[in-house]
């Protein structure tokens, strides 16, 4: 292995989705890991990996305590709180004081002070904060955002029984991606452990290889599955008016319609060549997703 390789990284999100697939990748290239979390009785057990915990964003304690020893920060958002941006920022103070020399941060594509996708807001935010403790942290922590776009599994997860995934979006268009590609991405950045990298500082915005309408991306998820996935645009009354009768929260209604009209205005449509750049392979088409959700299992939804 490369010395450069041999420095610690500390990875948050292992219970997850994204970072579930950061650190065995990590561990399969032989780079020493803290994996850092809530419960760490439900981490997995990878060599080279020390299991910290239960450590939250928002416990300062706890995360000094997971962090110690660890030279590079994965910082996998954590769940929408109405408090992230408080709980992100005080993981990052808890690296900073531990002596973590970078913080890679996996927010959200088309992050924004005003982004239509509510879920967007706090993880801009969270940037912000972030490049301010770059620039005024003494020495100054190194950064690297990682912008992960929407889930190529999103679409299947929000079907309902029926395989129907309806929503108030037309023609506009995402660049879905796989969770393996972001993996992928994330990881290759992670590796790059000199005293400088070139993505220091950088907003990598990590996408598919196409933008697709939902109406597209269903049809292909239909195809690649064999499942009757279909896709049924609805007016935006009648996206609020449909889930109110099923039950869902004013908050679960307001974050997943914003997720539609995001795509419908443009706000998530960019392709960028972060994938094949990063991972020397071309992204992932839709088709090819490795795995797919089960209908009607998108968080938030009822
Ligand atoms: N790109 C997209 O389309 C997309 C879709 C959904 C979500 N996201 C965002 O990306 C993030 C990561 O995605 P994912 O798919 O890996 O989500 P996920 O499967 O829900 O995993 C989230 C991970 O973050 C941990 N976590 C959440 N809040 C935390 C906190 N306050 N303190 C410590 N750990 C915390 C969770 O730990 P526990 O096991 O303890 O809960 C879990 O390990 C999400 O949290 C969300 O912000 C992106």
């Amino acid at each position: 292995m490369a010395e450069q390789n041999r420095a610690t990284v500390a990875v948050t999100g292992v219970t997850g989705a994204l970072g579930g697939r950061v650190a065995p990748r990590l561990a399969g290239l032989g780079v020493p890991q803290l994996l850092v979390g809530r419960s760490p009785d439900r981490m997995p057990d990878l060599p080279g990996a020390e299991r910290r915990g239960p450590a939250a964003y928002a416990d300062a304690d706890a995360m000094r305590k997971a962090l110690q020893g660890a030279s590079t920060l994965i910082l996998v958002s954590g769940h929408r709180t109405g408090r992230r941006l408080e709980e992100h920022a005080t993981a990052v103070e808890a690296a900073i004081a531990v002596g973590v020399d970078r913080v890679l941060y996996v927010s959200l594509v088309g992050a924004a002070p005003v982004a239509t996708y509510l879920n967007a807001r706090d993880q801009w935010a969270t940037e912000q904060f972030l490049a301010g403790a770059g620039a005024g942290a003494g020495a100054g922590i190194r950064y690297t955002v990682l912008r992960a776009g929407f889930y190529t599994s999103t679409p299947a997860a929000l079907a309902d029984e029926e395989f129907v995934v309806s929503g108030p979006a037309s023609t506009g268009r995402a660049a879905f991606v796989t969770h393996e590609d972001i993996a992928d991405v994330i990881t290759a950045v992670a590796l790059d452990q000199g005293p400088r990298s070139e993505h220091d500082g950088a907003t990598l915005e990590i996408t598919g290889p196409e933008a697709l309408t939902v109406g597209e991306a269903v049809t292909r998820i239909a195809a690649a599955t064999g499942r009757p996935y279909r896709f049924e645009p609805e007016t935006v009354e009648e996206a609020f008016a449909r889930r109110w009768r099923r039950g869902m929260s004013g908050e679960q209604i307001e974050t997943w319609i914003s997720w539609y009209q995001a795509i419908e205005r443009g706000e998530i449509s960019a392709v960028t060549d972060v994938v094949p750049r990063l991972t020397g392979s071309p992204a992932t088409p839709i088709a090819d997703a490795a795995w797919w959700p089960a209908p009607n299992t998108a968080r938030g939804v009822a």
